[in-house]
Order: structure tokens, then sequence, then C-alpha cells
């Protein structure tokens, strides 16, 4: 686990998105597609931002970038609280990535159904070889959640898929999301967390117990991968 603090949430968003392309680079050096999962928030959409312009866009072969969502709200993809909509509009609609490329997470459907058809999209696109994505970006919310695996949610018990439905309490809005077991078989994992008001809750990620159905982000651990937190120093305060 590698955990980076910044002075500022502007050089933490920065910071990541260095991140995202340091791994696509190495994977085209490599001659291999990048799989990266994208996470929804307000935290990513800034990091996406920063993505999206010069030099960091010009570093990336977006031809060989392929964009899955870590979740999604099932909402239609023109909602203003669409993940993809947020991906699109910071980062995708700006960037040579291929249309074909794109895999969004079908917030129309039913979330059971959605979640068994975005399955078989990952597993079409995956090499059975290297069923794993390359990078997943996720976020954190103050209740401890990632992705759209809230508290005591019986997405955390989806242990033998890739994709769950998932439900937001305070929404009251049903979701999609990928499995932290899925997510663990990614090669990098990266959390980006920013602000004060996750201080408490990354303290007691990374320093409190291990309570995972409580602090669903706990659930995160790479099995053979990397594991990145890229911070800032109001969220890290009680860290240090
Ligand atoms: C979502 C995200 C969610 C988000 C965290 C952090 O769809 O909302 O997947 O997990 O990343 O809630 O969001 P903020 O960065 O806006 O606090």
């Amino acid at each position: 686990m590698n955990i980076q603090v910044y002075a500022s949430p502007e050089r933490t968003c920065q910071a990541a998105a260095e991140l995202f392309v340091e791994l696509a680079v190495e994977n085209t050096r490599q001659h291999k597609p990048f799989h990266v999962a994208l996470a929804g928030g307000s935290t990513p959409r800034q990091m996406y931002q920063r993505l999206s312009v010069p030099p960091l866009c010009d570093r990336v072969d977006w031809s060989k970038v392929h964009v899955f969502f870590g979740d999604e709200r099932c909402v239609p993809p023109d909602d203003p609280q669409s993940n993809v909509r947020m991906a699109r509009e910071s980062l995708l609609d700006q960037v040579p990535i291929p249309a074909s490329q794109i895999y969004p997470i079908d917030g129309t459907l039913d979330a059971q159904v959605a979640a068994v058809a975005y399955e078989r999209q990952l597993r079409a696109v995956l090499p059975e070889t290297r069923p794993g994505l390359d990078l997943v970006l996720l976020g954190m919310g103050d209740d401890g959640h990632t992705a759209s695996l809230f508290p005591h949610s019986d997405a955390l018990r989806a242990v033998d898929r890739w994709v769950a439905a998932g439900f937001n309490p305070e929404q009251q809005m049903p979701r999609v999301t990928l499995t932290a077991a899925f997510i663990n078989g990614a090669a990098h994992v990266a959390f980006l967390v920013v602000g004060a008001a996750k201080a408490n809750v990354l303290y007691e990620v990374l320093r409190g117990d291990h309570d995972p159905h409580r602090l669903p982000s706990q659930f995160i651990r790479p099995d053979s991968g990397n594991l990145e937190w890229r911070v800032d120093q109001e969220a890290a305060r009680r860290l240090t």
C-alpha cells in the first residue's frame, strides 16, 4: 500500500492524473491495451479535467485505452447524476478515444439486469489470460463506501461475481457496481480522497479496526496488484 499526501486537492488530483498517464504509457510500451475503470464523484471529476488537457492528455495513446466504470447510478446517460455523463464531459469528449472503447454501464436497466449485462461486457473485452483491469480508480465517501459498495449492503457479499446491484441509501437510488472481488483482481487500484470531511473515515479505514461491512473501502485489497492512495493533507490530518 502506497499513500501519497499532497498539500492541496489540486495537487492531489494532478498526482492521480499523472499516475493514470504513467500506467497507460507503460502498458502501451508493452504493446498492451490499457483497461481502466473510472470512478464517479466530484473528486475524480477534478482529476479527469486535469487529465483532459495538455501536457497530460498528449502523453496517452488513447487508441490503446479502454474505459470501463467502477459504478453507475441507475439513471439515463444524459442525467446530471450519471457517471458516464460526468466522465464524457470532464474527459472522454476531450480526448481521441475511440467511441467503441468506452463501455458504459446501462443505467436505464433494472440494477440486477444491468449488472449481469455489464459482467458479460467485461468478460467479452478482457482476455481470459488477464481478466483483471489494469487500473481501477476509486473515490471514497465519508461513510467509507467506495464505488457503489455501501455499508452493510448485499453487494459486499457478491464474492463470486464481477458486477453487482447496489443501492445508495442516502439518495434512495439503485446503483450498479464492480464487486470488491473483481476490483481486487486489478493490477493497480488508486483511491483519490481529499477534504477535511474525509479525515475521520480515512483514519478509520487505514488505521482503525478491520470492519469492512461497516467500512467497505477496507474490502479493497488487491490480490497481487498495487494499492495506491492519493490524498490531500486535510483528509490525511489524522494519519500523520
Ligand atoms: C459515485 C462514486 C462514489 C464516489 C465517492 C466519493 O458514483 O458517487 O462512485 O464512490 O467516488 O462517493 O465522491 P466525492 O469524491 O464526490 O466525495
